[in-house]
């Protein structure tokens, strides 16, 4: 999520770090900063916001030195300020961090018991005073006080760190945060993502999770965290920049449907407690007491964000027995809606700064309602208008067009969920394990379905022509229905509508015909045969059904035959033969879980039709990402 750089050689390095966090801006920023063996031991520069208020910040208060390390930051923990942002010193030590300390409270108290003054809120700040405490007590090198430091520490992290007490080295690490050594000439680097790199090599060692390595100008040496020897060539990359910035991926939208796993992970690390079935409280941004006196939860929220919010409504009223509603922001904000002191307003917004969904705040605020956000974006504008906020950890999205937001949404509603459960005794214990676990095993789960994206992509070529399309679900497939006709419209230019499934007599079916791709939501939970029972509407009706089962549905796929009329003579990929049906299988999870695994190939189909045609996927017409207007 944060940039992060480091430097040692025999060139003067503040602008190299400041120049290769520039290539890492696309991550996100709040703040930036820099740590330089200057000769007068190690010398920290600081700044809040973009990173031209660093370059001024560094034009008062220059640094020179031939070692450093630079970060540029997406906040986790901790208000976006100068004092949270990075490097964080301990001593003579300064580290910069990108990831999130599972343990920090844990951590926290036992430093603190020991005397230790935090100057920040951040989680990093602790792996500093773990490494310089491992210093102060003899470890006999900075290497070796760094890897005692990282043993105490759970969670992600990608590191690097300089001391005083090693005026010729850097220290790098990481574990499920991404951290490649750059290898120059008299000179090394290391950043956490490749564009960093570019302008000086192309000669990379990617670091493995569970290892570190001592960087010196004349090479690296890298090591397990148990002190291992690891022996890895340099690899030579060919990327260019705007390759490198997309980890590869042509869009950073494919990058970010591709990284959702890792963003749900990131998004329940340290959140849930599966053996105590339980969601850690104060995690979820609501008392005990809050979520014990509620009579309500009111969802309000725009666009993806609200396919999320429909969703967290099903688990709030199947969990928590609440009742619950959903509301469009801009909606809201022009009816006169009544709220009450016991309703809990949980307002849904990725960015935290949509004009229609903070209106909608406030209006619940002054009418005395309590109001949780549940955002993305640190201390953005909706989760400060909040009494309290619980952050997905998405990371920066890029792409106009929400994929890894929307799905850490539906992570973090879901846990809302099992804690109003939990707290207000209608979630048995076996329950909330059940759910939990599920969720624990999510991100494994969506692998499998992202497995399957060659296909989608031949799904794709057959269909990108389409005129339009319906996508059909029931139960919380509805709102992902509705988020997979969303997706098609913003970026293929498609007309596509989604809907509860059951409506289809209602309507609707009476668009269906031989021209009319139908995507629908058939997965084994509770609505199956009824829902089965549309599709074979659709394919009596000569509709052209791609279903998105469950693994092994033999049924499902026997119905959705395909229609060879409408593949095209040359076919992208011939593995998948052309009589093939169009099925997408997911595997069998629990039903709570169904939501984040269907939605993954609605996005890639939306992904790849939108590129076959030859559109701007990541920044499509007429469309912004921060929505800060009525
Ligand atoms: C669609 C999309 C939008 C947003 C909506 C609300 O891909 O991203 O529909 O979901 O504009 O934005 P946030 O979540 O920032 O409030």
């Amino acid at each position: 999520m944060c940039g992060i750089v480091a430097y040692v050689g025999e060139r003067e390095c503040a602008g190299i770090l400041v120049d290769g966090l520039r290539m890492l801006e696309y991550r996100g920023y709040d703040s930036a900063g820099l740590a330089l063996h200057t000769g007068r031991g190690v010398e920290i520069v600081r700044a809040v916001g973009k990173l031209t208020n660093l370059d001024q910040a560094l034009a008062k208060n220059p640094l020179a030195g031939r070692i450093g390390i630079g970060h540029t930051r997406w906040a986790t923990h901790g208000r976006p300020n100068e004092a949270n942002a990075h490097p964080h010193v301990a001593g003579k030590v300064a580290v910069v961090h990108n990831g999130i300390i599972e343990n920090h409270a844990a951590l926290r108290q036992q430093l603190e018991a020991k005397g230790t003054r935090f100057s920040s809120d951040t989680d990093t700040e602790i792996v500093a005073h773990l490494i310089q405490e491992a210093m102060t007590e003899g470890a006999p090198s900075f290497g070796e006080a760094v890897r005692r430091a990282l043993g105490r520490v759970k969670g992600a992290y990608g590191i690097a760190a300089v001391s005083g007490d090693a005026p010729d080295e850097i220290v790098v690490a990481k574990d499920s945060s991404p951290l490649v050594i750059g290898v120059g000439k008299d000179e090394m680097l290391a950043a956490s993502d490749i564009p960093a790199l570019l302008a000086h090599t192309r000669d990379v060692i990617f670091l493995e999770d569970g290892e570190m390595a001592v960087l010196r100008k004349s090479g690296a040496t890298i090591t397990k965290l148990d002190g291992t020897l690891v022996t890895r060539a340099a690899r030579h990359i060919e990327w260019s920049a705007s390759q490198a910035e997309k980890g590869g991926y042509k869009h950073f939208m494919l990058k970010e449907i591709m990284e959702q796993p890792r963003a749900i992970e990131d998004t329940i690390r340290g959140r849930i407690n599966v053996s105590e079935a339980d969601v850690v409280p104060e995690e979820i941004g609501i008392s005990v007491a809050l979520a014990k006196s509620i009579t309500r939860v009111y969802f309000v929220a725009c666009g993806t964000s609200a396919h999320a919010a429909m969703a967290g409504r099903y688990w709030v009223e199947q969990l928590a027995k609440l009742p619950s509603t959903v509301e469009i922001g801009s909606e809201v904000r022009y009816r006169e809606p009544v709220f009450t002191p016991t309703d809990l307003v949980v307002a849904v917004s990725q960015s935290g700064e949509t004009a229609d969904t903070l209106a909608a705040v406030k209006a619940a605020k002054a009418q005395g309602a309590h109001v949780l956000a549940v955002a993305n974006v640190l201390d953005s504008a909706i989760p400060r208008a909040s009494e309290g906020a619980l952050y997905t950890h998405a990371g920066p999205e890029i792409g106009v067009a929400s994929t890894k937001c929307f799905t850490t949404q539906l992570a973090a509603l879901l846990m809302l969920a099992v804690y109003l459960g939990r707290r207000r005794g209608t979630l048995v214990q076996d329950e909330a394990r059940r759910v939990l676990g599920g969720l624990l095993r999510g991100a494994h789960d969506m692998r499998t379905v992202l497995e399957q994206k060659d296909k989608i992509q031949f799904i794709a070529k057959k269909f990108h022509r389409s005129r339009d399309m319906l996508f059909l679900g029931r139960g919380t497939g509805f709102p992902i229905a509705l988020e997979g006709a969303l997706k098609l419209k913003e970026i293929s230019y498609i007309h596509a509508e989604g809907y509860a499934a059951g409506e289809m007599k209602h309507g609707p079916i009476a668009l269906i015909d031989e021209e009319m791709p139908v995507v629908v939501l058939c997965p084994k939970d509770a609505h199956y045969e009824k829902t089965v029972s549309n599709l074979e509407e659709v394919r009596a009706r000569e509709g052209i059904v791609i279903a998105v089962c469950t693994q092994g549905d033999a049924e499902v796929a026997r119905l959705v035959t395909p229609s060879i009329s409408q593949i095209p003579s040359r076919s992208p990929r011939q593995s998948f033969a052309l009589s093939e049906p169009d099925v997408v299988e997911i595997p069998e999870v629990e039903p709570e879980i169904l939501p984040l695994l269907t939605v993954v190939p609605l996005q890639l189909l939306a992904y790849y039709i939108a590129d076959y045609k030859g559109t701007d996927v990541d920044q499509p017409r007429n469309l912004a990402k921060t929505v800060t207007v009525e």
